[in-house]
Parts: C-alpha cells; sequence; structure tokens
C-alpha cells in the first residue's frame, strides 16, 4: 500500500505560520511514501515568499521526506509584468524546483506532474500538446498492475466552486488532456486551486472521461478559504490500482484531524464510493471534523 499525503495551496505570504508547524508536525508523525504539493507555492511570487517555501521545503527533505512538486498560477509574478512574460517560472525554478514535469515510480504507483500555470491568463490553466505526449510517454512503459497518477495545479475537470452547484471552467484545451489521460490509463488526478476539496469518478462528470478518480485538495495553510471551507489536505491510501482510501485531514484551529474518510472502489467502469455514510463529495465532510 502506497501512503501518498496531498497538500497544495501553501501560499506563503498569505498562509499561518501555526498551520504550516502543525502540518509538518502532522507529516513528520505519519512518515508518508510520498509528499504531493500540487502548486500556488507562494501568494504572489514574491522572493521573500519563494524563500519561506524553500525553507519549509528543505525542512521536509531534511526530516527525510520525498516530495513531488508543480507549480501553481500564483507563483508566477502577477504585476511585474516583465518577469511575468519573459521568466515566468524562473524564481519557482530557482526556489522551488527545477523541474516542471517531474515523474516518480516506485513498485506500487508511478506519478508524473505537469505544470499548468501560464502567463497569459491569471487565474485559468492550461496544458499543451507536447506535455500529453509525456502523459502517453512516461505512462506507456509502466506495468499494468501499477497506479498511475497525474498531478496538476488546475484540475482537468470543470468542478464544483460554490455552494449552488456552480462550475469552473477547465483547463485549457480540456478535452484534448482527457483524452491523453485515459490512453494513459491514468487511476488517479490530483490538483488543486480551488481551495476546496472533492473527489469524484471521471466518468462521471465527463462522459468520455477515462478510468481515473478525480480528487482535489483543498488549501493545506492558506489564510484564504472558499465557502469558509478549512484549511486541509488529503491523506491516500493506495492499495491497488482499483482501491483507494480517501482521507480528508482538516484543521480545527488547534490542530489536524481526520474529517471525511470514504474507500473508492473502480468496479470496472466507474468509481464508486463504498461508504456512503460519508458520501462520494469529500468537501462537504470537510467541515465535520471527528476526533
Ligand atoms: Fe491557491
Ligand atoms: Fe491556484
Amino acid at each position: 500500500m502506497a501512503r501518498i499525503a496531498h497538500l497544495s495551496d501553501i501560499h506563503f505570504g498569505a498562509n499561518d505560520p501555526k498551520i504550516v508547524d502543525a502540518a509538518t508536525a502532522w507529516l513528520d508523525e505519519r512518515r508518508p511514501d510520498l509528499i504531493i504539493i500540487s502548486g500556488d507555492f507562494t501568494q504572489r511570487a514574491r522572493i521573500a515568499q519563494f524563500k519561506a517555501a524553500a525553507a519549509w521545503l528543505n525542512q521536509l527533505r531534511a526530516a527525510g521526506h520525498k516530495l513531488l512538486v508543480v507549480p501553481g498560477n500564483h507563483d508566477i509574478p502577477l504585476y511585474d509584468v516583465v518577469r511575468r512574460f519573459a521568466a515566468p517560472l524562473d524564481r519557482y525554478k530557482r526556489y522551488i524546483s527545477n523541474d516542471l514535469c517531474p515523474f516518480y515510480e516506485d513498485e506500487e504507483v508511478a506519478i508524473l506532474g505537469l505544470n499548468t500555470a501560464r502567463s497569459l491568463t491569471i487565474k485559468d490553466g492550461r496544458i499543451n500538446h507536447d506535455q500529453m505526449d509525456r502523459v502517453r510517454a512516461c505512462f506507456g512503459p509502466v506495468p499494468p498492475e501499477k497506479t498511475r497518477i497525474l498531478v496538476t495545479h488546475h484540475p482537468l475537470f470543470a468542478m464544483p466552486i460554490g455552494t449552488g452547484g456552480e462550475l469552473s471552467e477547465a483547463v485549457g484545451q480540456h478535452d484534448d488532456a482527457v483524452v491523453a489521460m485515459c490512453e494513459a490509463g491514468v487511476h488517479l488526478a490530483l490538483a488543486g486551486h480551488f481551495h476546496r476539496t472533492y473527489a469524484e469518478s471521471a466518468r462521471k462528470m465527463v462522459e468520455r472521461a477515462g478510468g481515473a478518480l478525480v480528487i482535489q485538495a483543498g488549501t493545506a495553510t492558506s489564510t484564504r478559504l472558499r465557502n469558509d471551507e478549512p484549511q486541509s489536505f488529503n491523506w491516500l491510501h493506495v492499495r491497488r490500482n482499483n482501491e483507494i482510501e480517501v482521507q480528508v485531514i482538516v484543521w480545527d484551529g488547534a490542530g489536524f484531524q481526520r474529517a471525511s474518510h470514504v474507500d473508492y472502489r473502480h468496479d470496472g467502469e466507474v468509481w464508486e464510493a463504498r461508504d456512503m455514510a460519508e458520501g462520494p463529495v469529500v468537501g462537504s465532510m470537510a467541515k465535520r471534523v471527528t476526533r
């Protein structure tokens, strides 16, 4: 079983240091096999914010954690127009990671991260055709029994973002990206960006999507919350490529506690939530903290 902590939207410059410390302590205690961080390390891509993010990542690495990271739209300078267009991810590459397409593989999982942050759009992400080729090329040789996981900052799918069921824009070139994901046999699609937790079978969201389970992480440490959903991250236990447990770990004002806990099984067509008492939509559970 692979134990993966999926954090997102750390937002140094607009985060709470005591929540960062609590997340670090939780990770140090649980010792995940891998920590995935799906972008928005900073609030405004300022050097001091990147330095703070880099110091935190170095602290995690020094404690022996393995990390896989991708940038978010907040990691591109917004107001520094020259830098935004001439060298949008220079600071990210210098302070966070030089690798914009990280790939990790062990005996159980194969994980590919892609950069969806672009200079031309302020919030919306995009996937290009080179990246889609990379999805196929990286996952192509992976043995079928391994769980294939794709990580992006922007979700590939239109996501519920409000309380009234309104949907976000899907990532740019979404149709082609979904086809590439399908052809590559991706089992789990992890993302962040909306500061809301959510999980659903891709096929229930887009008819011709493949067999992926879409899993969104909330913001782990930002003070900017959506719909008052508290800070959280996801704790994934990947048992097999058709069996995964999703736990939402939520900040309750004093520490991180387990909230919702849902088992997903892939029945050959779609992912079904087996623990229906807690429902398939993890986000709605994030406020209910169980001790
Ligand atoms: Fe964010
Ligand atoms: Fe974002």
